[in-house]
């Protein structure tokens, strides 16, 4: 049964409870949930283009459209972002308050992988977050007087022919049913309805076309006619980068299931052992512990491959003695881990390795204590270039006279990426958000200090050379307890990671 229309208004109140002050959530930006109406129809008990509850029960509940996310949830976000354009058109001038907005969303398609053969699909993630839909050649459109708050779903026609290759697809009423949008039509009609809709401000990502095809088709005349539409990535990832507890909860899982899959890896090392064969149990232990599949190639480097940031070859002999480098995670419904650890494949540290490790982790625990709100990501990659930099002193690998400028480039030099990146729906999520911005309150984000040091270089201490070293966690900020440490479960002290690697 589909929850009451009273209860699922009061689990919005709920949620708009836990919002903060400043959050660009905030209700105080004109949100409300449509009182009463009709929610769309029972969920048909067949087979869906995605997973139901009728077809799935042990994947996802009954509200939700994609496990652990309510229909609620996935209306809060679509008016957030009507709340975002509306503030908007208030700096466009007067003329665009009294206006029809237009918001555009396309899937992706389908991808092939050779003729006929597609890759597993992977929806575009904004679609994706304001509809729930999981199928390919979809749109979503919101539109509105001054405030774009009413919703018009396409997705696919349901082909029987097409269903015998490509699986069932949910058509018209199993979207409705399931997204709890009202208004579902055909893909085919989206360039009818954009038409008659009659925008005058359209807001679309026109640059890099999630769906050409549609674009082409349905959007491009659009475009002709009209002036140049604005860019919704920023919005939309403006609403993304602050996650829900709902989300949270996801994310929790995605670092739960890698951490684990870490422990049982180390677990399987001894002496020479093949990249690929630790890259098939990390992704073997992903995926028998619930997560969809790995969040992106991952990076498993032995000895000096480990000074190659992105190394994904994995296809080596790491020998006894040397280290291995694993940057790791899953996708969980919808939202990833991305965990790093370093260890001796013959699971016990050499003194030089020790050294190096134990800097790293000195700097990483440091830059992890400085996650809080009001701290930017830009802010603690410039501690952590201070931090490495006075290691690399101690350590011998810059000179103890050195100016504080050369530490400084020493730092960068030997740790040329940043401090970390925003977390969720994507390893490097929402890219349209600054590092400069403060962080705040629900906001998810890795910090992975490194120190990289090639076997080639002549220049520092001979122990040091052909090590390379990452730690990386994942970090949701809170305004209270600390920062929630998502990936805690890996292994990370030489000692948890030494008794990691003894347990068979
Ligand atoms: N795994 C990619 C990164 O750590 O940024
Ligand atoms: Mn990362
Ligand atoms: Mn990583």
């Amino acid at each position: 049964m589909l929850p009451s229309n009273s209860s699922m208004v009061r689990s919005a109140a709920r949620l708009l409870r836990t919002w903060r002050p400043g959050c660009v959530w905030c209700p105080c930006r004109n949100i409300s949930l449509k009182p009463g109406g009709s929610r769309p129809k029972t969920l048909p008990q067949r087979y869906l283009g995605q997973p139901s509850p009728f077809t799935h029960p042990h994947l996802i509940k009954h509200g939700e459209v994609t496990p652990g996310l309510t229909q609620t949830e996935f209306e809060l976000r679509r008016l957030r972002l009507a709340s975002l354009i509306e503030a908007q058109a208030d700096r466009l001038g007067p003329s665009a308050s009294s206006s029809t907005h237009v918001v555009v969303l396309l899937s992706h398609p389908t991808r092939y992988m050779t003729n006929d053969i597609p890759y597993p699909f992977h929806q575009n993630q904004d679609f994706l977050y304001l509809s729930g839909i999981l199928e390919p050649d979809s749109a979503l459109v919101l539109y509105g007087t001054g405030r774009p708050d009413q919703a018009i779903l396409f997705v696919p026609r349901r082909d029987p022919s097409r269903e015998l290759w490509d699986g069932p697809r949910s058509g018209k009423d199993g979207a409705a049913a399931l997204t709890g949008i009202e208004r579902v039509h055909c893909t085919e009609e989206l360039g009818l309805v954009l038409k008659s809709l009659k925008g005058t401000v359209l807001w679309y990502d026109s640059s890099l076309p999630a769906h050409p095809r549609l674009h082409q088709a349905h959007v491009g005349p659009l475009l002709d006619e009209g002036p140049m539409p604005h860019s919704l990535r920023p919005l939309i990832h403006s609403l993304r980068a602050v996650k829900s507890s709902a989300e949270v909860a996801l994310m929790q899982e995605a670092g739960r299931i890698s951490a684990q899959a870490f422990r049982r890896t180390m677990a399987m090392c001894r002496g020479d052992v093949d990249e690929a064969v630790i890259f098939a149990k990390f992704d073997f232990e992903n995926r028998i512990h619930g997560a969809n599949f790995l969040a992106y190639p991952p990076v498993v480097a032995g000895g000096n491959r480990a000074n190659t940031l992105h190394y994904i070859n994995n296809n080596q002999i790491i020998k006894d003695g040397e280290m291995v480098l694993l940057d790791g995670g899953c996708e969980y419904f919808g939202y990833v881990s991305d965990i790093t650890r370093t260890w001796p494949v013959n699971g016990k540290f050499s003194p030089a390795q020790a050294e190096l490790y134990e800097a790293v982790l000195e700097v990483q625990r440091s830059c992890l204590s400085m996650c809080s709100p009001g701290v930017s990501l830009d802010h603690i990659y410039s501690s952590m270039l201070a931090l490495l930099g006075r290691q690399l002193r101690r350590l011998g690998v810059v000179k103890a006279s050195s100016s504080e400028a050369d530490v400084l480039k020493a730092a960068r030099r030997y740790c040329p990426h940043h401090i970390g990146h925003y977390l969720g729906m994507d390893v490097h999520d929402t890219p349209e958000l600054s590092r400069s911005q403060p962080l705040q309150p629900g906001m998810a984000i890795t910090i992975e200090p490194g120190l990289y040091i090639a076997e080639d270089n002549d220049q520092v201490p001979k122990r040091f050379r052909g090590l390379g070293i990452r730690i990386e966690d994942d970090v949701v900020i809170r305004d209270e307890g600390g920062a929630l440490i998502l990936s805690s479960d890996a292994p990370k002290t030489i000692a948890d990671v030494e008794k990691a690697c003894a347990q068979r």
